[in-house]
């Protein structure tokens, strides 16, 4: 049967999305696309969805002019009492609420994020609107799921300041997408922006080393259940090499820890209605339609039109989780006239400049746009042959789930979310969605890419074939977001 003809899972479970970011209103990263895509998947699991966010100024108005006032109140935060303007704008969408927090004081500035000077005191107060927020709207969900740091205070504001309303009745899971960043700052700042009482300023829950405090890890103290974006990062984490400093507080909760794998949004990322593309193709004509998307892009970023040239693709944030630093050192190596590079990607100066760098001493084989354009990532994705994901680190990645969905064979380090969902090419047996290394060293991700370029260009069938394996994997969200729910379930029967 098809999943949408399928009947709709008893009984309906109401869940509250808090986080910092969601597509398409503000997104620096995956995090915008899973806030986006994952509420609509749960919308198809008979799940009512109500995505709480922040109404940043830098939201484009066309969203802004669609929202609509629901209310507004006063609410105390800090702990001298000071108290702060709590208005809620809402805009319903395709089946899911949005509810944007506003307040011109905390989030005037930023795309979205500044520093933590400002970061801190912003997401405090955001975890505590968000749930007085449900209180006001008398909108009482089975399950508050939290994302990341910025919702790191949720879980702790609601079995301490919000214990005996409303909604402390309902389950909270916070979800590491992205353990790097915790949101840590000293004791003093954090207890005076957060009000929060002093004995949660211990170690088993804020209390970091010294006299710091660690608004992730408390939220992931007090969260009635952990997850992260695949099951590899859910150990890795636990170990302290990919724990960030956290991996035995990660330990010590695991009996409540587990991975979901990230899928994407196939409506979204859709090579047959992508109007983005040069030209759109589907499985049954994709070996016409890519060639005819590399000439397209080809011509666009000014590199020497051929259809017979291996185009690798990178779409990052430029920093170190990215494995930057092993691509900078190989791509000298890589050039030796059948191959083209397109790095799309916005971040740290010393990789925007060193991509800058090869693509001027290297014209019409390089091509470096430092930036963030949504609509050029879709052309990459189309039109390159494959695509780099060598991250030191990866909680899920995205970017290699829409590659191979557009047919663009991903070559990536066997990290967190990248082990899970690509399987490496089996020559024996013509199986395997990419290319992929271990240890994190430039000479075996020069080894990857050199295995992908020879089946490319000697044993084309064999690629076609993957090109085809791939399309036809399910990326979706269908099987994750069943997951979801079966989560909600346990903790809400
Ligand atoms: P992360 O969340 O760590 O940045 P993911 O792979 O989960 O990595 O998600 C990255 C998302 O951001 C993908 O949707 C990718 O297409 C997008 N993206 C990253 N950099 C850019 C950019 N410069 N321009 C457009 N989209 C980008
Ligand atoms: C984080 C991670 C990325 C993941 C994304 C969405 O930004 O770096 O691996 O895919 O969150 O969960």
């Amino acid at each position: 049967m098809n999943k949408t003809d399928a009947p709709m899972p008893e009984p309906r479970r109401s869940v509250a999305f808090i986080g910092s970011e969601c597509y398409p209103f503000v997104k620096t990263g995956g995090l915008g696309d899973v806030m986006y895509a994952l509420p609509r998947a749960l919308t198809a699991q008979n799940c009512d969805v109500k995505v709480i966010i922040p109404r940043y100024k830098c939201i484009p108005w066309k969203y802004q002019e669609k929202m609509v006032y629901r209310g507004s109140f006063t609410m105390d935060l800090c702990a001298d009492g000071r108290s702060y303007y709590v208005g809620i704008m809402e805009y319903v969408w395709d089946g899911v609420v949005y509810d944007f927090i506003d307040n011109e004081e905390f989030f005037s500035w930023g795309n979205p994020y500044t520093n933590l000077v400002d970061d801190i005191p912003k997401y405090c107060y955001f975890a505590k609107a968000a749930l007085a927020a449900l209180n006001f709207m008398d909108w009482i969900p089975d399950i508050i799921h939290c994302h990341d740091w910025q919702a790191g205070l949720v879980p702790i504001y609601l079995r301490t300041v919000f214990d005996g309303t409303p909604v402390a009745s309902a389950k909270s899971i916070l979800t590491i997408h992205n353990l790097r960043f915790q949101g840590i700052y000293d004791i003093p700042t954090i207890k005076y922006w957060s009000g929060l009482p002093d004995y949660l300023f211990d170690y088993a829950v804020l209390k970091q080393k010294h006299n710091d405090a660690n608004m992730f890890k408390g939220g992931l103290t007090y969260a009635d259940m952990i997850t992260t974006v695949s099951r590899t990062y859910a150990n890795e984490i636990q170990t302290p090499f990919y724990g960030e400093g956290l991996d035995d507080h990660l330990r010590y909760h695991s009996g409540k820890l587990c991975g979901i794998v990230n899928g994407i949004d196939v409506d979204q990322w859709n090579s047959e209605t992508d109007k983005l593309l040069a030209v759109k193709y589907s499985i049954d004509d994709v070996l016409v339609g890519k060639p005819q998307n590399k000439l397209a892009l080809q011509k666009k970023l000014g590199l020497e039109e051929d259809e017979n040239k291996f185009v690798i693709g990178l779409i990052s944030r430029l920093t170190d989780q990215k494995g930057l630093d092993l691509v900078n050192q190989i791509i000298p190596n890589l050039l030796d006239g059948n191959t083209q590079i397109v790095v799309l990607g916005t971040g740290d100066a010393q990789y925007e400049d060193s991509f800058r760098y090869y693509e001027n001493a290297n014209k019409g084989t390089v091509c470096a746009c430092i930036m963030y354009d949504e609509r050029l990532a879709h052309l990459i994705y189309a039109g390159s042959d494959a695509l780099l994901v060598p991250s030191l680190f990866e909680p899920c990645g995205l970017t290699q789930l829409i590659a191979m969905r557009y047919g663009t064979i991903p070559i990536v380090r066997e990290t967190g979310g990248l082990k899970d969902t690509v399987a490496p090419y089996n020559m024996y047996t013509n199986e395997g969605n990419g290319f992929s290394f271990d240890r994190y060293e430039p000479g075996l991700l020069w080894e990857a890419v050199i295995r992908a370029k020879t089946l490319y260009f000697t044993e084309r069938e064999s690629w076609d074939e993957m090109v085809i394996r791939d399309m036809e994997k399910d990326v979706s969200w269908d099987n994750s977001a069943e997951q979801y729910r079966a989560l909600y379930m346990k903790l809400k029967p």
